[in-house]
């Protein structure tokens, strides 16, 4: 079975008691990860550090960044490294969110090489992809996706290609409660698995969790990861509360 994820991304919320405090709740709580399951925490950069040893190696339980640099290092002024996030233990990185390319201009092309740095450094980039409202509106969501994964993934080999995650995340959906219909989320997940297979091959393409993100909460979660193409979530709001977290982490197939 495909790994399923169920991911928080804690954006730029909590101070680190409160980080540490949600932490731990979700370290007590009642969680039973089959081996095909996997959480992963996206935390503030600050805390990443803190994050990871706070989990101690708890199984199952991983650190992501919410964003990296395309660069090795150097003077690069507020940047964040791969080699840095590895060297500190997180394994993931969140890559080309749309609040990234929206307030800070992230290109395609940038997300291009912010994926091939990931890889080179063993990191796997959980690369995001969605589309505005009004591409919505207009029914030209898949061209949409489609352009965003050929510029931004088609570039690695398949090798590559089979570390990555990726989130559907429809920008209309994202913090305004207005979730994807649970078959509006099934096809554009599906279209996404057939692009993969198109450009990778169809056993690749089935090997890729694809999850979903926008306003998932501990109510509408089961519905949305017991569609076929639906590997788990990317979780903003509901994820910084350890209850409704825990009920969407359970709600995996
Ligand atoms: P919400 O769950 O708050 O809609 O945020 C989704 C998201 O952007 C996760 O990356």
């Amino acid at each position: 079975m495909r790994t399923q994820i169920a991911a928080a991304n804690w954006k730029m919320n909590l101070t680190l008691p409160q980080a540490e405090a949600l932490l731990q709740q979700l370290i007590e709580a009642p969680i039973q990860l089959h081996e095909h399951q996997q959480v992963v925490l996206a935390v503030p950069a600050p805390y990443l550090h803190r994050m990871v040893q706070l989990l101690n190696g708890k199984p199952g339980f991983q650190v992501a960044a919410q964003n990296c640099y395309a660069q090795k290092s150097g003077a690069f002024t507020g940047e964040t490294s791969v080699e840095m996030l590895v060297s500190i233990g997180v394994t993931h990185v969140v890559i080309g969110h749309s609040e990234r390319r929206e307030y800070f201009l992230e290109s395609n092309q940038l997300l291009a090489q912010k994926v091939s740095i990931a890889l080179e450094y063993g990191l796997t980039p959980i690369f995001c992809c969605g589309e505005p409202l009004a591409i919505r509106e207009a029914n030209t969501q898949n061209e949409w996706v489609a352009k965003q994964l050929q510029e931004s993934l088609y570039h690695m080999s398949a090798d590559q290609l089979k570390k990555v995650v990726i989130a559907y995340e429809p920008i209309w959906a994202i913090g305004t409660g207005k979730t994807a219909s649970s078959e509006q989320a099934q096809d554009i997940h599906a279209f996404i698995r057939s692009q993969l297979s198109h450009q990778y091959g169809a056993s690749l393409a089935a090997e890729i969790p694809v999850l979903y993100g926008g306003s998932v909460k501990a109510s509408n979660a089961a519905e949305l990861f017991h569609q076929t193409d639906v590997d788990g979530g990317l979780v903003g709001g509901a994820s910084l509360q350890a209850v409704e977290f825990t009920a969407i982490i359970q709600a995996l197939k």
